[in-house]
C-alpha cells in the first residue's frame, strides 16, 4: 500500500502563523507537525509515501524531510498543488504516484496516539472500496460526521450545523484505485473546494466504504485551540514514555 500525506492549503484559519509558512511546517511540541503523520504511515508499515503540499513555502519541506532517513525511509516523493481545490483536489495529484493500488491518505494536521496498523491490515485484506475510521467528538460539528446505522456509514455531512452523530471521521482514509475516478466526477462545493466527504459519501453510494473507531486520542492541528491542544497531548505523552 501507498502512503499519502497532504500537506497543502493556505492554513487561513491560523493566520498569522501561516503568514509566512505552511501550517504543517508548525511545531506541535518538539517536532514539525508534518512528522506527525508520516510516523503514523511508517508506523503502519507504509514506506512509499508522497507529500502533497502546495504554496510558496513548498521548498521547505524538501530541506527538512530531504529523503525521509528520519523516518528510516530511503526515499520521499513530492507533489505540487496549485491553488486551492481542496483536499480531494490536492489527493487527485496523486493518481500517477498511486498506480493503481491501494493507498492510505493522512491529512497533514491528524495526530494520533496510537497506531493504525491493524486497520491498515484490513484494508489491505478488503477486495475493493474504501476504509475510513472514526473517532466520538464533543464539538462534531467542526469535522465530516457520519451517520452510522446498522453496522454501517450511511451518509457523511461536512461541518453540519446540526450534527447526526458525536462520531466525526478523522482525516485518515483508505482507498482502493477508483478513488481517482470518483475525484474526476466532484464537483466543487459552496466552499468552492473538491470536498473529501464527497469522496466518501460516492463510496457509500457504490455500497463500498466501512469503518473503524480509532482507539487512543486524536486531534486536528488546523485552529489555535486544536493546535495548542496538540501540543499538550504529545508532551503528556513525551512524559508518560520518560517515566516508563
Ligand atoms: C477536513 C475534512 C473533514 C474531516 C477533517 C479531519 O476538514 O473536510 O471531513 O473531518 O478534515 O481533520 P478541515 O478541517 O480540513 O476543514
Amino acid at each position: 500500500m501507498k502512503g499519502i500525506v497532504l500537506a497543502g492549503g493556505t492554513g487561513s484559519r491560523l493566520f498569522p502563523l501561516t503568514k509566512i509558512t505552511n501550517k504543517h511546517l508548525l511545531p506541535i511540541y518538539n517536532r514539525p507537525m508534518i512528522y506527525y503523520p508520516i510516523q503514523t504511515l511508517v508506523d503502519a508499515g507504509v514506506r512509499d509515501i508522497m507529500i502533497v503540499t502546495g504554496g510558496r513555502n513548498s521548498g521547505d519541506f524538501l530541506r527538512l524531510l530531504a529523503n525521509g532517513k528520519e523516518f528510516g525511509l530511503k526515499h520521499i516523493n513530492y507533489t505540487y498543488q496549485e491553488g486551492e481545490g481542496g483536499i480531494a483536489d490536492a489527493l487527485g495529484l496523486a493518481q500517477h504516484f498511486a498506480d493503481g493500488q491501494k493507498i492510505c491518505v493522512v491529512l497533514g494536521d491528524n495526530i494520533i496516539e496510537h497506531d493504525i496498523r491493524e486497520a491498515v491490515e484490513t484494508f489491505q485484506a478488503q477486495e475493493s472500496g474504501a476504509h475510513i475510521l472514526l473517532k466520538e467528538v464533543p464539538d462534531a460539528e467542526r469535522f465530516g460526521v457520519a451517520e452510522v446505522s446498522g453496522g454501517k456509514v450511511i451518509g457523511i455531512e461536512e461541518k453540519p450545523k446540526r450534527p447526526k452523530s458525536n462520531l466525526a471521521v478523522t482525516g485518515i482514509y483508505m482507498y482502493d484505485a477508483s478513488v481517482f475516478d470518483k475525484i474526476h466526477t466532484l464537483v466543487p462545493s459552496h466552499r468552492g473546494e473538491l470536498e473529501i466527504t464527497d469522496v466518501n459519501n460516492a463510496y457509500i453510494a457504490a455500497g463500498d466504504l466501512r469503518y473503524d473507531i480509532l482507539s487512543g486520542w486524536w486531534t486536528d492541528a488546523g485552529q489555535f485551540e486544536s493546535l495548542f491542544h496538540a501540543s499538550q497531548l504529545i508532551a503528556a505523552q513525551r512524559a508518560k514514555e520518560a517515566r516508563s
